[in-house]
Parts: C-alpha cells; sequence; structure tokens
C-alpha cells in the first residue's frame, strides 16, 4: 500500500492542461478583473463595478411575498418546472412587454432563462455556427463577447455614437459584404443606455436596422437590461416593438429591476426560434430556478414592480447627475464622456496617445479604479476609453473618485 502511495507520488502532479478541451483552451481569464478583484477590498473609489446598488433591492416587498410562496405555492416552487420557464411568469412578463413596450405578444413566445447572460449563450448555441457573421457594436457588452466568442464566429464591429449604433455604416459593410459574397447571421445591440457606453439607438436608427435586417435578412438580439432606468429624455420604442418580420430576439431580464441574486431573465421571440433555444437549454440546466421564478411572478402580478422602478430611478439619478457634474468640473481639455439618459455606466474617451490599461494602475495608486475599454471591442483593438459606473459608490464618493481620476489623466498627457 505505501509502495502504491509512493509511486503515485512519483509521478508528479497531474498535466491539468492536457486534459481540457481544445474550445477550454481559448477560454481565458481577465487580467483586468483579476486587478479589480484587489480592489473591492481596499479603500480605493470603484467606479469599476457593474453591480447595481444593493439599496435598490425590494427587500420589504420580496419579504411579504416569500411567506406567500412558501404557505400557498410551495409544491411550484420546490419543485422542478418547465424548461420553458413557469406559465404564470411568462404570462405576467408577456403582459407586461405588451402593456408597457406595445410588443403584439400574440406573435411571441416567452422563455424564461438564468439571466440574459444565459440567454446570450444559448443564441450562441443554436445560431452561430463557426465562422458565421456576427455584427456587434464598438464598444459592446463584454460577456456577450465571452458568450458568442465560444462559437466562433467571425466579428464585425460598427462603432457607436451618441445616437447609438452607426447604421450608415453598418449598411455600407453589408454592402460590402454581399459584394463579396458573404452574408451576416446577426447583429447584437444593446440599444438603450448601453453597456458600456451608456448611449440610445434613436428610433430612426432602429427603424433603419430592422429595415437591414429585412433586406440583407439577418437576425437582431436585442438586449435591453437597463431599458427601465431612464433618468431624463423620452421613451424610444423597443426595436421588437418595431418588427414585423419576427427577425428580433428581445432579452429581458429582472436584475436590475428585482435582483440580479435571483439570476432570472426572459428571451421573447418568434416561436420557431424559442422551441429551438428551449431544446438547447434542456441539456444546459432543464429549468431555471423555480422558487426564483415564482417570486418574481408574485412580484409582477402584485404590482410591485411598477411601484418600484421609480425607487430605483430616484436612487440612481442624482448619482447620474453627480458623476457628470464631476466629469464637466475635474476633466482636462481633450477628455471626452457620453452623457447617458440612464442605466449605469458613462463611456470616457482620452486622447489618442492615453493606454487606460497602462494607466489603471496609477489610477489605484491615487485611490480610484475604472475598466480600461480594450476589453469591450471584439478586436480590443481601442487603448483610449474606459467605462465609469454610477450605480454602487454614493454622490460623494462619485465626486472625489472622478477629482483623482482627472488628476491620473493630467498626470498622462
Ligand atoms: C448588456 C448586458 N446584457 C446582459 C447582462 C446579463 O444580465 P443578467 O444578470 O440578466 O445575466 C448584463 C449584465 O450586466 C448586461 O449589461
Amino acid at each position: 500500500m505505501e509502495e502504491a502511495l509512493k509511486k503515485k507520488f512519483e509521478k508528479g502532479p497531474l498535466n491539468f492542461e492536457a486534459y481540457f478541451s481544445e474550445k477550454a483552451l481559448k477560454m481565458k481569464a481577465s487580467e483586468i478583473r483579476e486587478l479589480l478583484k484587489l480592489v473591492e477590498t481596499s479603500d480605493v473609489i470603484s467606479l469599476a463595478g457593474g453591480l447595481p446598488n444593493p439599496k435598490t433591492f425590494p427587500v420589504d416587498i420580496i419579504d411579504k411575498i416569500l411567506d406567500e410562496v412558501i404557505r400557498e405555492h410551495a409544491d411550484k416552487a420546490l419543485q422542478y418546472g418547465t424548461t420553458k420557464g413557469f406559465t404564470p411568469l411568462r404570462l405576467a412578463i408577456a403582459e407586461w412587454l405588451r402593456k408597457r413596450y406595445s410588443i403584439p405578444t400574440s406573435k411571441v413566445d416567452i422563455m424564461v432563462t438564468s439571466g440574459s447572460q444565459q440567454a446570450l449563450d444559448l443564441i450562441g448555441r443554436v445560431f452561430i455556427n463557426p465562422g458565421d457573421i456576427v455584427v456587434v457594436e464598438a464598444p459592446t457588452y463584454l460577456a456577450a463577447l465571452q458568450a458568442f466568442s465560444f462559437y466562433e464566429p467571425n466579428y464585425i464591429q460598427i462603432p457607436l455614437d451618441d445616437e447609438g449604433m452607426r447604421t450608415d455604416l453598418l449598411e455600407e459593410k453589408l454592402r460590402e459584404l454581399k459584394a463579396e459574397g458573404k452574408k451576416v447571421k446577426l447583429v447584437y445591440t444593446v440599444p438603450t443606455f448601453q453597456n458600456p457606453a451608456g448611449v440610445t439607438m434613436t428610433e430612426e436608427r432602429r427603424k433603419h436596422l430592422l429595415e437591414l435586417a429585412s433586406e440583407y435578412d439577418f437576425i437582431i438580439v436585442e438586449d435591453d437590461p437597463y431599458g427601465e432606468l431612464r433618468y431624463s429624455g423620452k421613451p424610444v420604442p423597443k426595436i421588437k416593438a418595431l418588427d414585423t418580420e419576427g427577425r428580433v430576439l428581445y432579452l429581458g431580464t429582472f436584475s436590475k429591476i428585482l435582483a440580479p441574486g435571483f439570476r432570472l431573465g426572459w428571451i421573447a421571440g418568434e416561436p420557431h426560434f424559442i422551441r429551438k433555444l428551449e431544446i438547447a437549454k434542456q441539456s444546459v440546466d432543464l429549468c431555471t430556478n423555480a422558487f426564483g421564478q415564482v417570486v418574481a411572478w408574485k412580484y409582477l402580478e402584485g404590482g410591485y414592480l411598477e411601484e418600484h422602478i421609480p425607487k430605483i430611478i430616484e436612487f440612481y439619478k442624482p448619482r447620474r447627475d453627480a458623476m457628470l457634474e464631476a466629469l464637466e468640473e475635474y476633466m482636462p481639455e481633450g477628455v471626452k464622456w457620453t452623457k447617458p439618459d440612464g442605466g449605469m455606466f458613462v463611456w470616457v474617451t482620452l486622447p489618442d496617445r492615453v493606454d487606460t490599461k497602462l494607466m489603471l494602475e496609477k489610477a489605484v495608486k491615487r485611490g480610484v479604479a475604472y475598466v480600461p475599454g480594450e476589453a469591450f471591442y471584439a478586436y480590443r483593438d481601442v487603448k483610449n476609453t474606459m467605462r465609469l459606473n454610477f450605480t454602487y459608490v454614493d454622490e460623494d464618493k462619485i465626486r472625489e473618485g472622478v477629482k483623482r481620476l482627472a488628476e491620473t489623466i493630467k498626470e498622462e498627457l
């Protein structure tokens, strides 16, 4: 026995990497995330996070609902559910989409997912072949790139301006591709209060995007986690509400309007698409957390969500204002930033020569952190941008953080 043990140790440790699949070998942890982890525990003011503020979680409402869920719905809440989701919740979501966004839900099916993050992965599974052309905004949501990249698409980046995706440039690109005999499969957009840029696509561009989808025959993924968090300006119709051909898959989530811990989101789309997504989900997790779904159903059905959204807005708006004011006050000439009407982020662009990834360490030494913009580009080809979050820290800290950041930038220029 001892001899056998000795032999085992003589063999040395396993070559762990040798067991991974080729795809797993391509997955890399982000070095920035590692650095930012350290920041969370120090007294650095972190404008880097992407978290909703826990003070916006409707704890009292959840407390009340939980009691009812346990007393009256334990059979459903503690049981496996169907892959597509808890039917009363799906109906309540459909009603929300119809009433609030005028999405004609008679032609739409809904599947509940484990956050919209899972929806992104399922969309990758169901729609992306290796080499398929996927259009993303530049910049775009980092974790969508991570989700899609597993399925090995070819990305095309379309720049954003203050009115969202430059659909004129998309049109040019589509023409070029057509001339080469190529086709776009899918366009991914976060059209409202974009992560990371904070900008919103105008109604005109939304319509243009749909026209292009029809002419060049692609599908659109409209990812909308922030749409309800509007602090100023007028609502813009959802792309899905303007979709007459069933080309749009609309992603929603409870993460920013209830709490992300529930891990609850949904996909609304053409029943034929949803059916395939449902089959794809079966092998991933059988069904989304049933307990959370029953809670979310009560939250919607009881009218609590409608009541709670204005409170979240009231909480975040002064923070957004504080950040925009501080940027105006402290930033040196040559620095530009977006002015979001909602959501959680401001996007800052520095003069070309500044590499925000290299600057991060200096900023952290001065006591402030941000997310360097590079990782939000499919081709990591832009170095002089950063994302700032205004929902997590309070107003005084936002002002102080922006001041420290401005000092760091001045030193760099
Ligand atoms: C644009 C975008 N899509 C999807 C998600 C994922 O959200 P969920 O918590 O629903 O998985 C986020 C989260 O921050 C996001 O910003």
